[in-house]
């Protein structure tokens, strides 16, 4: 199994993490058990991901705990296992143990995870989680916004990932407020060095497409994105092995 010394997989400077838990919703929609998830993880493999990361809700919205027996049982690429702070996901991680467990907040409401975890107003619950995964062996990251006083939280909890939310880098995209985009990559680019002096490895992911990937991939200190919704979306016109190819193409091509 990968630690946090193993290089990725496929050499890869910049790790692709495929998410792939929309495959899921979509299955679920219809209550069957097509399309499988575990096929589109081996999809994830062919294609050249470095991992695959999957969410197991609170609620099960889209990943069940089957698919999280399954992928562990069948998938040999690094498992990233989004996890509330409970104590019920705790159990399960400790039970399963994936590569790796990204602490993400999670409100019941939401329609995907909007904004970051505020590490540094909850240390005192952060910390007995973090400890018992960093025990247990399983690479702990915190998904946070690019906001130096998270950093400082990761520090204190002694989380060795932070994985920097690009929700709202996403949405100034969209907005085409070029001013907004570029103080936010600055904010982005500062944290991950920041994180990385201090010996913590950024990721970051939300909300990435193939039109906006590529200044976030930019980032040198970055070591993994982690991709699903746009994915599984373009999957439906280009399939999901050219989608994913083309994201590693894009990104190799930022470094
Ligand atoms: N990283 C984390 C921690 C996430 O919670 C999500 C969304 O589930 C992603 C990355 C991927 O975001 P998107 O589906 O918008 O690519």
């Amino acid at each position: 199994m990968a630690d946090n010394l193993t290089p990725p997989p496929s050499g890869n400077p910049l790790r692709l993490g495929v998410n792939i838990d929309h495959v899921a919703t979509i299955r679920n929609a219809r209550g069957g058990d097509h399309p499988d998830p575990m096929r589109a993880a081996a999809v994830v493999q062919a294609a050249g991901g470095d991992g695959i990361t999957i969410h197991l809700r609170e609620d099960r919205r889209h990943i069940r705990d089957t698919d999280l027996n399954a992928t562990m049982a069948a998938i040999s690429l690094p498992v990233n296992l989004e996890m509330a702070a409970t104590g019920e996901m705790l159990a399960i991680a400790l039970r399963h143990r994936p590569h790796a467990a990204c602490i993400v907040p999670e409100r019941r409401a939401e329609r995907t995870t909007e904004g970051g975890l505020d590490a540094a107003g909850q240390d005192n619950h952060l910390a007995p989680i973090i400890t018992r995964l960093n025990e247990a062996g399983i690479r702990v990251s915190l998904f946070i916004e690019p906001d130096p006083r998270q950093i400082e939280a990761a520090i204190r909890l002694k989380a060795p990932v932070v994985e920097f939310h690009t929700g709202r880098y996403a949405h100034l995209w969209l907005d085409g407020d070029k001013a907004g985009l570029e103080a936010e990559l600055k904010r982005i680019g500062d944290a991950a060095a920041l994180a990385a002096k201090n010996g913590i490895e950024p990721h970051a992911g939300h909300g990435l497409t193939f039109d906006n990937v590529q200044p976030i991939a930019a980032i040198a200190q970055l070591a993994e994105l982690n991709i699903g919704h746009y994915l599984v979306g373009e999957a439906i016109f280009i399939g999901l092995e050219n989608a994913i190819r083309k994201m590693r193409l894009l990104m190799d091509a930022a470094r």
